[in-house]
């Protein structure tokens, strides 16, 4: 009974993504390539987005070996006329956008105080944050008219600060508020916004391109994840379940959300274990 009030009185309800128009940036490699294919695999239409063409067309391949109709768009998120031609392209070839995943971004590993050139912070702001706006503004009408759901890809480093990534974590935490807001503004229209708050993933180039002191990404300098970070594909099974049930917030895994609560709780002990996890990666 309870489910039945909250799939009716708060619009929550499990969809489908079969003949869906999802809308994924920074599909050319890790996550955004792993919810393509698995978005491919439950049936839904694709629009891909990332600077790297030939990437993005073997993921596309992948994706229409699969039955998916899809379409690539060549682009940088930091660039609000890129986000503009991305979703007037995803209109003109399937009509429609019922889903909108902000994936794309950029990480750092450095302590803040070696950082030689500020300009990194900027960067970071601008893809992680910037990127996502410059695409769900222009989708906004769209998505209204689909009562679809605007999905941003961020990290538990949107509500819990992790040192040797201030920038980073600055970033997410001002697409954690964007959102927030963005969800109240739109929730009478039919519009959903979910917020993913990952744990360290597996297998990703992240961490590889997560800019260093110079700015510059850190290449084979950057540390490889321990085993507790979860595994792409079943991150990317996690994020399609929590947009087929319209989650507000999911924590991937669920037990991340502890960290969250203990932060607001009790904020030293929370500091204590990601300063205590920060150092495991480190050494
Ligand atoms: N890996 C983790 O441990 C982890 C943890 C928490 C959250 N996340 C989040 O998960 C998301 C995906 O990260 P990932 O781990 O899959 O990283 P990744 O393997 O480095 O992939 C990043 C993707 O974003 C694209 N991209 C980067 N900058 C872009 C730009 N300016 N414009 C358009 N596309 C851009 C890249 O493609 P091109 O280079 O072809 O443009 C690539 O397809 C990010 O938002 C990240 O913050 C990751």
């Amino acid at each position: 009974m309870f489910s039945a009030f909250r799939m009716g009185f708060l619009g929550v309800h499990a969809g489908s993504l079969k003949n869906k128009t999802v809308v994924i940036t920074g599909a050319s490699a890790g996550l955004g390539a792993t919810l393509a294919v698995e978005c491919a695999q439950q049936g839904a239409r694709l629009v891909l987005l990332a600077r790297n063409a030939e990437r993005l067309e073997a993921v596309a391949r992948e994706c229409e070996q699969l039955g998916s109709e899809v379409l690539t768009v060549v682009g940088d998120v930091a660039i609000a006329e890129d986000g503009r031609r991305l979703v007037e392209a995803a209109i003109e070839r399937f009509g429609r956008i019922d889903y909108l995943v902000a994936n794309a971004g950029i990480s750092m590993w450095t302590e803040f105080a070696a950082i030689e050139d500020v300009t990194l912070f900027r960067t970071l702001m601008e893809v992680n944050y910037l990127g996502a706006v410059h695409c769900v503004h222009p989708a906004l009408p769209h998505l209204k008219k689909s009562k679809g759901l605007f999905v941003a890809i961020s990290s538990i480093q949107g509500q819990v600060g992790v040192p040797l990534h201030t920038g980073y974590s600055a970033s997410k935490h001002a697409l954690q508020g964007f959102c927030d807001a963005l969800r109240m503004e739109v929730a009478e229209s039919g519009v959903g916004v979910m917020t993913v708050l990952l744990h360290w993933l597996k297998g990703t180039e992240l961490r590889q391109r997560a800019l260093g002191k110079d700015g510059k990404a850190l290449g084979d300098a950057s540390r490889e994840h321990r085993a507790e970070a979860v595994s792409l594909e079943k991150a990317a099974q996690a994020i399609v379940r929590g947009m087929q049930k319209r989650r507000r917030q999911l924590y991937v895994p669920r037990r991340l959300r502890l960290l969250a609560m203990v932060h607001a709780l009790w904020p030293a002990l929370a500091e204590w274990v990601v300063k205590g996890k920060v150092a495991r990666e480190e050494g």
